[in-house]
C-alpha cells in the first residue's frame, strides 16, 4: 500500500508540475452498507473508487500558503499565521488540515498546492474527505512528518469537524486513505480494526445514480442525528452504566429504556439494526450470496428513510424505480443523505437499460437530469507518477 502508484496524472495539473513537485491522488468512496453507524462506534463497509482528487504540492521559502483550484479556476493566498475556517469554500478543507497539523505541532512551512478532481461534488461520494486526505497525505510527504495513515485519517476527520462544521465519523477519510483495489473494507469504527474483503461481483456492477440534489439542511441535520443518538445513549446509560455508544446497545435495551413514541427511539433502533445488517451482510458476501446482501441494502434504505429520516423524495424515487427490476439485486441511498447518490448492484447485462429507463422516469418525475456512474474499486491515497 505504500510507495508510488501508477495512476495517470490529469492533464489539468500539468501546468503546475516542476521537477520539485509531488503529486498525490486521493479517491472518493462508496459504502456498500453501514450508514450513519460510524459516529456511533459501529461497523461500515466502504471502498475507494475510480474518482479522485489530485494535488500537486511543493515548498516555497515564505510563510505563505498558495492554493489553486483548477475546478473553480480560483487562487487563494494566505499567511500560515492567519488561517481560519472559510465554510462552504473549497479551500477550507485544505486549511483545516493545516490547522490540525499545526495543533499537533508539526512544523508546516510555506507551500504551493494545486488541486483538481473528478469526484462529483455534493454527490455523497466524499469529495471533501478526498480533498482533506489528499492535503494531509501531501503535506506529510512534503515535510516528511512521518505521520501514520490512521493519524492522517483522524487529522482529516477533525479538519471536517472544525473547518467545515460537520461532525462526521471516520468512514470517509478512512476509506480514502485505506482503500484497496477490488476490495471493500470492513471497519470497526470503535477499535479501528479493519479487514479487506475481495468484492467478487462476477457478472454484476456497482452503479451510482446521482439525484443531482443536495438539500441545504444536510449538514445541520447530520449534526442533529448525531446528537439524537447521543441522547439515546444517555437514556440507556441510566440503566446500563457501561454503555458508551449505540455499539454497546441491543434492541431489547432500546425497548426497555426509550419511549417508543419518541424520535430518539426510531433513530437508535435504526443504528442498532444497521450494525446487525453490516455484520450479517459481510457473511452474505463471503458466502457469495448477493441476493441476501441486496435485500439488506433495500432494508437499509427503508431504515434511513423511515426511521432515521435522512432520505428525500428524490432518493426514495430512485430506489423505488429500480426495486422490481430483475437485473437489480440491491439499492439504497448512500452517505449522509438529503441528496446525492443511490448505490445499486446490477447485473452487467441490465446496466444500460436500467440507466436509460431510470433517467427517463426521473426526468419525468423531477425535471432533473440524472447522472449515472458505473464505478470500479481502486486503491487509496498515494503518490502517483
Ligand atoms: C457522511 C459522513 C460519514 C458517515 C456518512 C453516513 O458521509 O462523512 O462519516 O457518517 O455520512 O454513513
Amino acid at each position: 500500500m505504500t510507495g508510488t502508484k501508477q495512476y495517470p496524472i490529469p492533464v489539468q495539473l500539468e501546468p503546475f508540475i516542476t521537477s520539485n513537485t509531488l503529486i498525490v491522488r486521493s479517491p472518493g468512496r462508496i459504502n456498500l452498507i453501514g450508514e450513519h453507524t460510524d459516529y456511533n462506534n459501529g461497523f461500515v463497509l466502504p471502498a475507494a473508487i475510480d474518482k479522485a482528487v489530485y494535488v500537486t504540492i511543493e515548498k516555497n521559502d515564505e510563510e505563505i500558503i498558495f492554493l489553486h483550484s483548477v475546478d473553480f479556476n480560483e487562487s487563494v493566498e494566505i499567511k500560515i499565521a492567519d488561517i481560519k475556517p472559510v465554510p462552504g469554500h473549497w479551500s477550507t478543507y485544505i486549511l483545516g488540515v493545516v490547522d490540525q497539523l499545526i495543533k499537533r505541532e508539526h512544523p508546516v512551512l510555506g507551500f504551493k498546492l494545486s488541486i483538481y478532481g473528478d469526484v462529483p461534488l455534493g454527490a455523497g461520494l466524499s469529495s471533501s474527505a478526498a480533498v482533506e486526505c489528499a492535503a494531509a497525505f501531501a503535506l506529510n510527504e512534503l515535510f516528511a512528518f512521518g505521520i501514520e495513515r490512521i493519524e492522517l485519517a483522524k487529522i482529516a476527520q477533525l479538519a471536517e469537524h472544525e473547518f467545515a462544521g460537520v461532525k462526521c465519523g471516520i468512514m470517509d477519510q478512512f476509506a480514502s486513505l485505506f482503500g484497496k483495489k477490488d476490495n471493500v473494507i470492513r471497519l470497526d469504527c470503535r477499535s479501528l480494526a479493519y479487514e479487506y474483503f475481495p468484492l467478487k461481483l462476477d457478472g454484476y456492477k456497482i452503479v451510482l445514480l446521482d439525484s443531482q440534489v443536495k438539500h441545504s439542511l444536510a449538514s445541520t441535520e447530520y449534526n442533529v442525528r448525531r446528537s439524537q443518538c447521543e441522547s439515546g445513549v444517555a437514556e440507556i446509560k441510566k440503566r446500563y452504566p457501561h454503555v458508551e455508544s449505540l455499539r454497546d446497545v441491543s434492541l431489547s435495551m432500546i425497548e426497555e429504556c426509550i419511549n417508543q413514541d419518541t424520535i430518539i427511539y426510531h433513530r437508535c433502533r435504526y443504528v442498532v439494526e444497521e450494525n446487525i445488517r453490516v455484520q450479517e451482510g459481510c457473511i452474505d458476501l463471503l458466502n457469495g450470496n448477493l441476493t441476501a446482501f441486496g435485500e439488506k441494502m433495500f432494508a437499509t434504505h427503508i431504515g434511513l428513510s423511515e426511521q432515521y429520516g435522512v432520505s428525500c423524495k428524490e432518493l426514495d424515487f430512485l430506489v423505488e424505480a429500480v426495486k422490481n427490476m430483475p437485473a437489480v439485486v440491491g439499492a439504497r441511498m448512500m452517505g449522509g443523505g438529503f441528496g446525492g447518490c443511490t448505490i445499486n448492484i446490477v447485473e452487467i447485462n441490465g446496466v444500460d437499460t436500467l440507466i436509460q429507463s431510470v433517467t427517463e422516469k426521473y426526468h419525468h418525475e423531477s425535471g432533473k437530469e440524472l447522472k449515472a456512474y458505473v464505478v470500479q474499486i481502486e486503491d487509496g491515497t498515494s503518490l502517483i507518477s
